[in-house]
């Protein structure tokens, strides 16, 4: 085979994981939705080298070799070695990734990134087997150290379970795409890489007194969240998100050191939510691990939102997603 594409979308989490336990799984199972406009595409081919190499285009096109100067860096490396390894693949892998979307700015790059590139890795190699195996695909993806790629696994409305050992840690589909029009509108307040990567901010989740507390207190969100999707209740999953994502900032805050990701323009669209709520548009919050609010509604209101939150002063521009379908060979 010459060479191989996939695209994997991004997600976005209702139910938030944060920080790893000493043999790298999630501390607690996560829920979310594939994000259509969100995508990232990925070839891999033979290298010229001999070494594997990944390169990033970005959103104006230019490419760039990925260096191995952060943590999360030398695990995309890594995980390219771990599939080759499964596979008894002896050569060197070029590994060419494209977002749709700005990168590393709280918009889940690293779950489409990490999904796209094992998926791509896994076909050149001739897994085809684990490719077609969406629960082994996503057990594989999951040790890449992005647990939130593995979701991206899945169509549309997807669980990450947890568990004791990593084969006890895979992503399985709760809805499909089709089950339910929700629409995440993203507002871009910050278009900028987040200073601290999740990979960084998953280790310091321990250091935080709060820790204990949001596991305990999240247990019964995770419930509700599975039938909120099951009976499309936006108003229960719309709660349920926003509770998530303050209690997952308040661990973040609360690590030593804390982590700060909401900027103003992040607490000035959070206001505006609750305003346009209590004037009667049904919109909801959800907010990863960066500055951009992840905007929850349906459908039908989706122009309203767009509208009412481009002309909030601090929002670059909008980005609308639907659920949508996981990982697909090109
Ligand atoms: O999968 P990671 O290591 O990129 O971490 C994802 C963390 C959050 O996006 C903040 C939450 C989540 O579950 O998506």
């Amino acid at each position: 085979m010459s060479m191989v594409t996939v695209t994997a979308p991004a997600n976005i989490a209702f139910i938030k994981y944060w920080g790893n336990s000493k043999n790298n799984l999630p501390l607690n199972p996560s829920i979310s939705m594939t994000l259509s406009s969100c995508v990232t595409t990925t070839t891999v081919s033979s290298a010229e080298k001999e070494e594997d190499l990944i390169f990033i285009e970005n959103e104006g096109g230019e490419v760039s070799e990925l260096k191995k100067d952060s943590i999360k860096n030398i695990k995309a490396y890594e995980q390219i070695e771990r599939v080759k390894n499964i596979a008894g693949f002896k050569g060197f892998l070029t590994v060419s990734s494209k977002n749709s979307f700005p990168s590393m700015a709280g918009i889940a790059s690293s779950a489409s990134g990490f999904c796209a590139l094992t998926s791509g890795v896994v076909l050149f190699t001739g897994l085809n087997n684990i490719f077609n195996d969406k629960k082994e695909l996503s057990k594989l993806v999951r040790l890449s150290g992005s647990a939130s790629a593995s979701r991206s696994v899945h169509n549309g409305f997807v669980e990450l379970k947890t568990g004791k050992s990593e084969d006890e840690s895979f992503a399985v589909e709760i809805a499909p795409p089709d089950h339910w029009s929700l629409c995440d509108v993203i507002a871009v307040v910050s278009s900028k890489s987040k200073k601290t990567p999740s990979s960084e901010g998953h280790l310091l989740a321990l250091t935080s007194p709060y820790l204990k507390t949001r596991i305990h207190e999240m247990q019964k969100r995770i419930g509700l969240v599975r039938e909120a999707i099951l009976n499309r209740d936006l108003e229960k999953i719309g709660i349920c998100a926003e509770q998530d994502t303050i209690s997952m900032h308040a661990v973040m805050m609360t690590s030593i050191p804390p982590l700060y990701y909401f900027t103003e323009g992040t607490m000035s669209v959070i206001h505006q939510v609750f305003k346009l709520r209590s004037s009667g548009l049904a919109v909801y919050f959800s907010i990863d691990a960066g500055a951009n609010v992840h905007l929850i509604c349906e459908k039908k209101d989706e122009k309203k939102v767009v509208e009412e939150f481009s002309r909030n002063e601090f929002v670059e521009k909008t980005i609308v997603n639907y659920p949508c379908p996981g990982v697909c060979q090109l």
